[in-house]
């Protein structure tokens, strides 16, 4: 059997695998091959959303799992977020249900607020007028209870959010009766989020990394050198015998964090976990800090007029 990544403690004592699958951005069928790989070669845990529409699929990958004796329920950590279009509070507990009807699972191992933002209800995913999402004034304190219903329910063991920042989760660690057990967010060297990873850590709080790869397949802006073509990190990769991705990879996690990179390709989906095997010294790790240059692949723009946008503040 492959070796299995090392698990993070949650605040309400459960554990998280330290690197997940992503599984955003994919063409029909493609995700079920990529969960099944990805279960093959040692990976325990998986992110998914209803907003990336492949629940069903990637369902269907853990069933088959199962069913070969390859893996139990228990022992494979799904994620899976609330959309924005779903933030009405007497929508989340069904919406939570109808993720687990796609999943064909019984509990999620964590459902997260996907933005803190509402958008205009409905069947659309992405509702907007001339560019500008059409979005609400829920407050996510009020959906928030409604996650808790969930755990009170059975239908997720811990609840989190995604996108939130330090004011957005003082805001609701204030309200909460459910602590959130993690922010997921956008981090890599980019954007190594030091700030608001201190932060969740002084709080009990578990930042997973979303885009740690700083997602090669979105065109950075004019002049700038994508993150896997970096200088600076292929004489470190060089340098440890491993590549980009997994020197990019265990420096996000040696940032305490938890990285979800996703890929579909099989060599990479195996890639990608091997980064248990070495250290980063300080020093590489201080090197690597130095590219942060606060570039977001994803600053989600066309919400930024709400009062929930994220990404005014600083951290
Ligand atoms: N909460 C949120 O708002 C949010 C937002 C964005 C993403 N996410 C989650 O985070 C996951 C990861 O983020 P992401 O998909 O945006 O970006 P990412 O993981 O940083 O990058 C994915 C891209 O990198 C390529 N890749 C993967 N491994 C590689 C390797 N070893 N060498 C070279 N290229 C490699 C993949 O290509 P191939 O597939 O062709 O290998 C894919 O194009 C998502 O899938 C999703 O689950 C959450």
């Amino acid at each position: 059997m492959p070796p299995l990544a090392p698990t993070v403690k949650l605040n309400n004592g459960r554990d998280i695998p330290a690197l997940g699958l992503g599984t955003w951005q994919a063409t029909p069928g493609e995700v079920r091959e990529a969960v099944k790989h990805a279960i093959d070669a040692g990976y325990r845990h998986i992110d998914t959303a209803a907003v990336y529409r492949n629940e069903s699929e990637v369902g269907e990958a853990l069933q088959e799992k199962f069913k070969e004796g390859a893996v139990k329920r228990e022992e494979v950590f799904v994620t899976s977020k609330l959309w924005n279009t779903c933030h009405r509070p007497e929508l989340v507990v069904p919406t939570c249900k109808k993720t687990l009807a796609d999943l064909k699972l019984d509990y999620v191992d964590l459902y997260l607020v996907h933005w803190p933002f509402a958008y205009k209800e409905g069947d659309e995913f992405y509702p907007a007028e001339n560019g500008i999402a059409i979005t609400t004034d829920i407050d996510y304190l009020d959906t928030w209870k409604q996650m808790e219903e969930c755990v009170n329910l059975g239908l997720a063991k811990s609840i989190g959010v995604s996108n939130f920042n330090s004011k957005q989760l003082s805001r609701l660690l204030e309200a909460a009766t459910i602590k959130p057990v993690i922010n997921q967010i956008e981090c890599h060297p980019y954007l190594n989020q030091k700030k608001l990873i201190e932060f969740c850590k002084q709080r009990d709080i578990v930042v997973t990394a979303y885009s740690p790869l700083a997602n090669p397949s979105i065109t950075m802006p004019a002049g700038g050198l994508p993150l896997l073509q970096n200088p600076k990190l292929k004489l470190l990769a060089a340098k440890y015998k491993k590549t980009v991705a997994q020197v990019v990879l265990r420096y996000v996690f040696q940032l305490g964090t938890v990285p979800i990179p996703k890929s579909f390709t099989k060599k990479r989906i195996e890639e990608n976990i091997r980064i248990f095997d070495f250290e980063l010294s300080n020093d590489d790790v201080t090197d690597i800090s130095k590219l942060n240059k606060n570039y977001r692949v994803f600053p989600h723009a066309q919400a930024k007029h709400s009062k929930y946008y994220p990404f005014h503040d600083e951290f």
